[in-house]
């Protein structure tokens, strides 16, 4: 494999990555009544259009917006893995005062389907202090070696450790690159690290 600089031709044809709207993801049992259902009832929609923004407040809004947005789905973390009371006690994470886990947030990309969207800025970059409190932007303390090594084979890969691993170790560099059996494989929209890689 050879490095290089990507043409600016090329740099200027990647596709903008679409935003969806994310709702907040909740630890067991903290969620409002109904939440699951309501949340499959919802439509997908995108939340980012430049033209819409006007005023500063606007941009500062959209701004959290991009913080929070997920660009993996069901993949490092999953739906399943928060729903798991043992996942807590295992992995640490602590929820925020009203029970959300600020790290996560679910995306419907296609109705009826609720998918856990991890690796936005809002994952490595949100603290939930001692009194549950939370800092957006600070160094975040989501305990994602933990998170991460929970079901790796489900969540990060099928075929065996170490090419799950080595996606793993190369995900905060290069988020969008995935090293599997030495090739790069890049998806701009939808990565997945799990089985739908073949
Ligand atoms: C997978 C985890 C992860 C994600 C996702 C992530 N970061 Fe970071 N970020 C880090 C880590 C770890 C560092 C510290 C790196 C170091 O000090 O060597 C860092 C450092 C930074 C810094 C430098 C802070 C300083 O004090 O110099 C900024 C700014 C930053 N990140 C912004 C962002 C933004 C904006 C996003 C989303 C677009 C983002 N990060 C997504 C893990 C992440």
């Amino acid at each position: 494999m050879s490095r290089a600089h990507v043409s600016a031709d090329y740099y200027y044809r990647i596709p903008v990555r679409p935003i969806y709207k994310s709702y907040p993801v909740y630890a067991p049992g903290r969620e409002p009544a109904g939440y699951e259902e309501w949340l499959k009832r919802q439509e997908p929609e995108t939340v980012f259009e430049v033209s819409k923004l006007k005023t500063e407040a606007d941009w500062i809004k959209a701004g959290e917006v991009v913080f929070d947005a997920p660009i993996f789905y069901d993949a490092l973390v999953r739906a399943a893995d928060v729903k798991d009371p043992l996942w807590h006690v295992k992995t640490g994470a602590l929820a925020a005062k009203d029970g959300s886990l600020p790290y996560f947030r679910y995306v419907v990309r296609e109705k009826g389907k609720v998918e856990l969207g991890t690796i936005s800025c809002a994952m490595c970059h949100t603290r939930v202090m001692p009194d549950r409190t939370v800092i957006k932007g600070a160094q975040g303390n989501f305990p994602r070696v933990r998170g991460f090594a929970w079901k790796p084979k489900q969540n990060c890969g099928e075929e065996n450790h170490s090419n799950n691993w080595q996606g793993y170790r190369n995900y905060g560099y290069v988020q969008y690159l995935v090293v599997r059996r030495g090739r790069l494989i890049r998806k701009p929209d939808r990565i997945r690290i799990s089985r739908s890689f073949s």
